[in-house]
């Protein structure tokens, strides 16, 4: 099923897909990692996928596990990963990773050596675990002595215009070396693991999903507004080679000063 689609040219800061609702969001973001499976196979090697954390990509690992979606996605040349994790235990209900593999990819016939959630026990340095996350990348992915390039990168933007666990005024957002970093978020009370913008901008394509009218003002801010990304950190993501689409639901394409074109 195709759903009526409008794409909106952004320069550098990326292409903006238009789809009518979180339900074709969540189609295009399957069709999405489908073919970057299919690419995948036919270039006889691993894709290295990352997965963002909260709610608007449960819709899509929904579909992915559904009859629809099961049998076109080649699993085992997927290696899973997050671009950001709370310092919780994965059967926490707030683990993205923990999420993501109850609700979707317990589902899929992946093995279990290609999914790679964080270390978040509690004995764990988050320091440390964010350390282990770049060594297990650089491993898996065979790049020692330069950024891993990861084949799809998928992200999230909150309403305050954070991205992975980038959040407004925090130093990581000006952090250019560092492929992954734990921080402590003082607005959130909370510490987290996130990928720095270095090992995002450093992907083959990268995916904000956007949905729904409360994210409609910071989207425009982010794409028609000034750079400040000290305040809007979704804006510091700008793959240096790669490609920065949007799929957003028009609900939050709403307030958009383009339009089409
Ligand atoms: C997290 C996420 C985060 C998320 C945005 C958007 O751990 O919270 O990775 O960056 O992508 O907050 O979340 P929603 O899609 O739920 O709005």
């Amino acid at each position: 099923m195709s759903d009526q689609q409008r794409t909106i040219d952004y320069a550098e800061r990326g292409t903006v897909i238009v789809v009518p609702d979180s339900e074709a969001l969540a189609r295009l973001a399957a069709e999405t990692l489908a073919s970057t499976s299919a690419e995948a196979v036919a270039e006889s090697r691993q894709a290295l996928i990352a997965l963002s954390g909260g709610s608007t990509p449960k819709k899509m690992g929904g579909l992915l596990a559904s009859q629809d979606y099961v049998g076109r996605v080649h699993w085992n040349y997927l290696q899973i990963y997050w671009g950001d994790e709370r310092w919780v235990p994965l059967e926490d209900s707030q683990s993205n990773a923990g999420e993501a593999m109850r609700t979707f990819l317990s589902r899929v016939p992946i093995p279990d050596e290609n999914v790679h959630p964080w270390g978040t026990d509690a004995d764990l340095d988050p320091a440390l675990s964010a350390e282990r996350y770049t060594r297990m990348i650089r491993e898996i992915s065979g790049v020692e002595d330069s950024v891993p390039v990861f084949d799809l990168v998928f992200l999230g933007m909150g309403d305050d215009g954070h991205t992975l666990s980038l959040f407004p005024g925090t130093k990581a957002i000006r952090d250019t070396h560092s492929l992954t970093l734990a921080h402590w978020v003082e607005k959130l009370e909370a510490t987290r693991l996130t990928f720095g913008p270095a090992l995002a901008n450093a992907a083959s394509k990268v995916v904000f999903l956007v949905g729904g009218a409360g994210k409609a003002e910071t989207l425009h801010q982010v794409l028609d507004g000034e750079e400040q990304p000290d305040l809007l950190p979704s804006q510091v993501i700008r793959p240096e080679s790669g490609v920065l689409l949007w799929l957003v639901d028009d609900a939050a394409a709403a307030k958009l000063e383009r339009s089409h074109g």
